[in-house]
């Protein structure tokens, strides 16, 4: 297969600014390695809803479904983060996007930059070498069970539970990871207190007799919360829940220097999204100072994920060389920076000229 349908989803904030270099690439990927990428547009998050009403509009979706893969910005405005009892809000266009096209783990790679160890606030001895896969289980769990509120009891309710079929597909593709890595599984869990908790241990523990070469252990999620600063080279892969999963993800981003760098992927048995961990970082839209690299990173595993496994490589090495020769964004480089398309392009050309000179 050469042609591929992307959907893609700006949304808010600066996630049209990112998806751009995004796409810019791709179209260079495309001209280097002969492949089409056919691009498809939908509205979704604050945007969706100031023009429609609707966080997820029908349009958008039937666009995902219909596609290969979609590559996504980012959601949220301001208007919503300061009114948190707003009905409609644009966190619920991405999880029911989530939940429909059921993509059940969310992989979130974390890695340190040689050139970039001293712009993480950790000490480089404790972060140097860091290398970790957060699988994060995403369409269940307390994000996705009942809740309502009972006014006149003055209650409030968010159910979390978990069955073993929402657990065991999410803990093969971990265990699957590992075998290819360091052979470490890592399950966070709160085990000693929620039952939801013992029954990932124990469905771990059964598939663990399938995977006799991975070590698989298990670790309280506020024990983690401290290891992974502590000491993060101890963790190969981790599978956690959803919510353990959305926090210990976010303090793990502190390792890298800059949550800007930081792609995902969630994955699920028809269709896949990617986007950056980064938010809509509202006070930087249109400024062209986004740091575009976790979009792009993103994209490079939409390309694994396409089995473009030589497409993928070409992309994170020119990502590397872009970065190791400072052609960064000014969050990594206050002193001599890029905007955020002048390190797209920077990109896409070098993979365009890089690919032609290896072939002439
Ligand atoms: C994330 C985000 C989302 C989540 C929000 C925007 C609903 O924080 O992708 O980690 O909590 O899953
Ligand atoms: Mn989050």
């Amino acid at each position: 297969k050469t042609s591929f349908k992307i959907a893609v989803l700006p949304g808010d904030g600066i996630g049209p600014e990112v998806v751009n270099e995004s796409t810019k690439i791709l179209n260079a990927i495309g001209e280097a390695f002969n492949y089409t990428f056919e691009f498809t547009y939908g509205l979704m998050g604050a945007e969706a809803i100031f023009k429609t009403g609707n966080p997820l509009p029908e349009e958008t979706l039937q666009i995902c479904k219909e596609s290969d893969a979609v590559l996504f910005g980012a959601i949220g405005d301001p208007s919503f983060d300061n009114n948190p009892d707003a009905k409609v809000r644009p966190e619920q266009g991405l999880l029911k996007l989530r939940k429909e096209l059921g993509l059940f783990a969310n992989i979130r790679p974390l890695k340190t930059y040689a050139s970039l160890i001293d712009k993480s606030p950790l000490k480089r001895e404790v972060i140097e070498g860091t290398d970790i896969q957060i699988f994060r289980e995403l369409v269940s769990g307390i994000y996705f069970g009942e809740k309502f509120t009972d006014e006149e009891a003055g209650y409030a309710y968010d159910i979390c539970k978990y069955n073993r079929d929402e657990i065991a597909p999410i803990v093969h593709m971990a265990f699957q990871e590992a075998q290819k890595r360091r052979k470490k599984l890592t399950l966070i869990d709160k085990a000693n207190v929620l039952d939801t908790s013992r029954l990932w241990r124990k469905v771990c523990k059964e598939i663990a007799q399938e995977y006799p070469d991975v070590e698989l252990d298990f670790m309280f999620v506020d024990n983690a919360a401290m290891q992974l600063i502590l000491n993060p080279k101890q963790f190969d892969v981790i599978v956690t829940e959803n919510m353990f999963g959305d926090i210990i993800s976010d303090e793990a981003s502190v390792i890298g220097g800059s949550i800007g760098l930081l792609p995902s992927a969630s994955i699920g048995n028809e269709n896949a999204l990617f986007e950056p961990i980064h938010g809509s970082y509202p006070q930087a839209k249109g400024k062209g100072i986004a740091n575009p690299v976790a979009s792009v990173l993103s994209t490079a595993m939409m390309l694994d994920y396409l089995e473009l496994d030589q497409a993928a490589e070409k992309l994170r090495q020119s990502v590397e060389y872009a970065i190791e020769n400072k052609y960064v964004t000014v969050d990594l480089n206050a002193d001599q920076y890029y905007s955020t398309s002048e390190v797209g392009s920077f990109i896409a050309d070098y993979i365009k000229y890089s690919e032609k000179s290896y072939y002439n």
